[in-house]
């Protein structure tokens, strides 16, 4: 079992009025069939590739052979791409310890540097501090044409010229994008040339819903993460949607219908507070999905990522006792008896003789469940989601899990999961600002 998922204390019966009202949530389960239905049919008939992706094998192949390319003479690794072609690669990062406070550091391998916003300072730095005869660039935009990533390659173009590297062009970068459609122009691939390889982009998976993909699958492969272990987690959190099985049973419809039925009773942010620091980016990436993919013709709920132990510090004041406006998502992962284990002179010296002989993993556990149950005493509903352990499988039913579960909120509430259109007005007139400038 890579998680489990407990919705109890969202119900309104068990928590009072401000859960989440139960006719509301049949009601959101009983709409759900209609979507498993669809997911089901677009499995069958191959219409929507991210399905297939758990079962796939075909391919990772390519990707450890590019991984290891990439690897070899490395000292640094810079992942170009924003948005959805870049938070997947992140989140998987993450259980290598990229990113992760101080962990970080003692890592061994290439430094993996994922860039995707666009900062002048920040980018600069980093293109002037970097090892460039030994960096490796690997830029992925799906459309080839989003103009962030196209300055930060063409500028790591530019600097790798500088520094008379042209010759290595085809070693120091690698692309991730479509093929080229006919009649359309592909920026990156023309930016980089032919000298440089390219993983090609299923045209048919946008970013938010990649990590499954090359698009993701890249860069853990390249931290040494068992990139088929991932997919294995995936499958197990797709089987239950495939199973001829009544929405309550689905896992992903289930967590979609208390997230339209809590809407529906004004609940209308989302919250999901990880308790691990490699989860992190995972909040992250979900909030991106979950936005994205929702946010649409005055529907969707917005979504808001917390980290604990350390946003009991910070956000959870306003969450307990704030309007009560949010559902509520704690996922922990089994840390008891993990990390360093207290002193209990040392304890009793500090005032805490209670925490002599417990591990930091012991606290972290307390801490994770009684936030789920001070949210429920206070009225707000939770549903909590429990991983005995945080590794690739886990992590990868998880991924799946969020993928599923916002294609099947989309459904509910009858938007296009996989579009964008509202992005792209402040696009043409970011252009047209910089064109007159
Ligand atoms: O999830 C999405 O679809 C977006 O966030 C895209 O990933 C993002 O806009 C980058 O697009 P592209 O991969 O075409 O450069």
């Amino acid at each position: 079992m890579s998680f489990t998922q407990n919705i109890e204390s969202a119900r309104a019966e068990t928590i009072g009025a401000n859960g989440v009202a139960k006719a509301a949530l049949d009601d959101a389960l009983k709409r759900c069939a209609d979507a498993l239905a669809w997911v089901r049919k677009r499995h069958a008939d191959q219409s929507l590739p991210l399905l297939r992706l758990p079962a796939r094998i075909d391919d990772l192949d390519e990707i450890g052979t590019a991984a290891a390319r990439l690897r070899t003479g490395a000292t640094d690794v810079v992942v170009l791409g924003t948005g959805g072609s870049s938070l997947g690669g992140q989140t998987l990062a993450q259980l290598a310890d990229i990113a992760v406070r101080g962990a970080e550091a003692f890592r061994s391998g290439p430094r993996m540097h994922f860039v995707d916003n666009l900062d002048p300072g920040t980018y600069d730095k980093l293109l002037s501090r970097l090892p460039l005869a030994t960096t490796r660039f690997i830029a992925i935009s799906k459309s080839g044409g989003t103009g962030e990533t196209l300055m930060q390659t063409a500028a790591a173009l530019s600097a790798v010229k500088g520094a008379g590297l042209e010759a290595r062009m085809g070693e120091l970068f690698f692309g991730i994008s479509e093929a080229v459609k006919p009649g359309r122009r592909n920026g990156l691939r023309d930016l980089l040339g032919s000298s440089v390889a390219f993983l090609e982009h299923d045209p048919n998976i946008g970013g938010r819903y990649s990590v499954l993909s090359n698009v993701g699958l890249l860069p853990a492969a390249i931290l040494g993460l068992d990139i088929q272990r991932v997919r294995a987690g995936a499958a197990s959190a797709l089987a239950p949607v495939l199973a001829e099985r009544p929405a309550a049973e689905v896992p992903a419809a289930l967590g979609a219908a208390l997230n339209i039925a809590a809407a529906a009773g004004h609940k209308n942010i989302t919250v999901l507070m990880a308790y691990a620091d490699r989860l992190e980016r995972f909040s992250r990436w979900f909030t991106q999905l979950w936005a994205e993919s929702l946010g649409k013709d005055g529907k969707g709920t917005t979504p808001i990522g917390a980290l604990g132990p350390v946003d009991q510090h910070s956000q959870l004041q306003l969450f307990i006792a704030g309007p009560r406006d949010k559902l509520f998502t704690v996922v922990t992962v089994d840390t008891k008896g993990q990390g360093p284990r207290i002193d209990a002179a040392l304890a009793k010296r500090a005032g805490e003789a209670d925490l002599g002989g417990k591990t930091i993993g012991d606290l972290v556990a307390a801490q994770g469940r009684a936030t789920a149950e001070t949210l429920a005493k206070n009225g707000c509903p939770v549903r909590t989601m429990h991983l005995p352990r945080l590794n690739e499988e886990s992590l990868g039913a998880l991924l799946m899990h969020f993928m599923l579960e916002t294609i099947i909120a989309a459904h509910l509430i009858g938007v296009d999961a996989f579009d964008q259109p509202a992005v792209e007005e402040g696009k043409v007139l970011a252009k047209q600002y910089l064109a007159g400038q």
